[in-house]
């Protein structure tokens, strides 16, 4: 009778162990069938979580798109140099003029300056970094080949070197579409390998101009610098271009001389600029950052140039991004 007890007893526990057990269970249940109902998912589509993985790693490799370090405020570029996604543009700033606004923007944190032969300030550029103190390595300068100097681009990179006097060029690109232009590229690549420039690329390309382009060269080109602003936008141009590793770079941020007033007045703009106590060029350079596109304002007022370095504290909203895009117009300011 005594032993009866007992393993009644015993069995009673084991049955009071396993109900717990199954409490305890519970709250994973639902999860673990969840889990493997997906997983009878993908066996049914024949896709296993390896191949899924396998499939993604492969979409990344395709996608070359090159993302912008909103921390060091860099992009790396193919060419393996870095570049800083913010400077400043020098289009019809001339002698001390651009002296002081290089130099200027150079003590406010600009490390990126853009130039080119057509600018006739490639020596005032030159004077400012050098003047500067700031190590050379620190500083990007891109300069430009204009059409007329295709026929004989070597000497024209040779020029360039020489007014600009800093050891070396960061970038270079050609200026637009011209005659000579493969041949003018070439040169540069031959440059490039020379070590008298770093980075190479082109400006106001598009697609069909890329796509015949690209193959009759051997370096792909780093950068591509085009008109970008709420009224021109490039929707189908930028992404074509940074899916091939290539970065994009906006030239008239803001507009342009002579229209920038329409533009910083534009009331989505300054609505926009209101809610983040920003001014319109910040959201407008900075809708241009969220977008993967480098901004190069110009500007010869100090106050100015501090503002346009002031685009990281803040970040537009997607329903924002989406009310800037919706500003576009197809309208050129300038026409290449
Ligand atoms: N590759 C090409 O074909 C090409 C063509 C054109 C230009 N670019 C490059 O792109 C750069 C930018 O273009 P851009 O300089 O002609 O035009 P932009 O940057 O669109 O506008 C410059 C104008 O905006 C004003 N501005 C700058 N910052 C401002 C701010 N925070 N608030 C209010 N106004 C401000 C400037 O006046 P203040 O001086 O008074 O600040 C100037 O009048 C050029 O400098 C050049 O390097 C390249």
């Amino acid at each position: 009778m005594k032993k009866l007890c007992c393993t009644a007893l015993v069995f009673l526990l084991l049955i009071s162990m396993a109900a717990c057990q199954k409490v305890e269970q519970t709250p994973d249940a639902p999860v673990e069938s969840e889990q493997r109902k997906q997983e009878d998912k993908e066996s049914e589509a024949g896709v296993s979580g390896a191949d899924e993985k396998a499939a993604l790693s492969e979409k990344e490799d395709d996608t070359l798109k090159r993302e912008f370090n909103f921390e060091t405020k860099t992009v790396m570029l193919n060419s393996g140099y870095e570049m800083p996604i913010n400077g400043i543009g020098t289009y019809s700033l001339q002698d001390e003029t651009c002296v002081d606004a290089v130099s200027e923007a150079l003590r406010r944190g600009v490390r990126l300056i853009d130039t080119a032969y057509m600018y006739h300030n490639e020596e005032s550029v030159g004077q400012a970094v050098r003047e500067s103190g700031i190590p050379r390595e620190e500083i990007f300068v891109i300069t430009k080949l204009y059409p007329n100097q295709f026929s004989d681009a070597s000497a024209a990179i040779e020029e360039a070197l020489q007014k600009l006097d800093i050891s070396y060029i960061d970038m270079m690109l050609l200026h637009h579409p011209g005659s000579g232009d493969v041949e003018a590229y070439h040169a540069m690549e031959k440059a490039a390998e020379e070590g008298k420039i770093r980075s190479i690329g082109l400006s106001n390309w598009y697609v069909e101009e890329l796509e015949s382009f690209l193959p009759q060269v051997n370096i792909t080109p780093a950068l591509v610098q085009n008109e970008i602003h709420p009224y021109y936008q490039e929707n189908d141009v930028i992404p074509y271009i940074q899916d091939l590793g290539i970065v994009v770079q906006g030239w008239y941020p803001l507009g342009g001389r002579g229209h920038t007033a329409e533009l910083l007045g534009d009331e989505v703009i300054s609505e926009i600029a209101r809610a983040h106590g920003k001014s319109s060029a910040q959201v407008i350079l900075r809708w241009n950052l969220q977008k993967g596109v480098v901004v190069i304002p110009g500007s010869s007022n100090p106050d100015h140039i501090q503002e346009n370095t002031e685009l990281y504290d803040f970040e537009l909203t997607e329903e924002e991004m989406e009310q800037i895009n919706s500003l576009d117009r197809n309208e050129k300011h300038d026409w290449y």
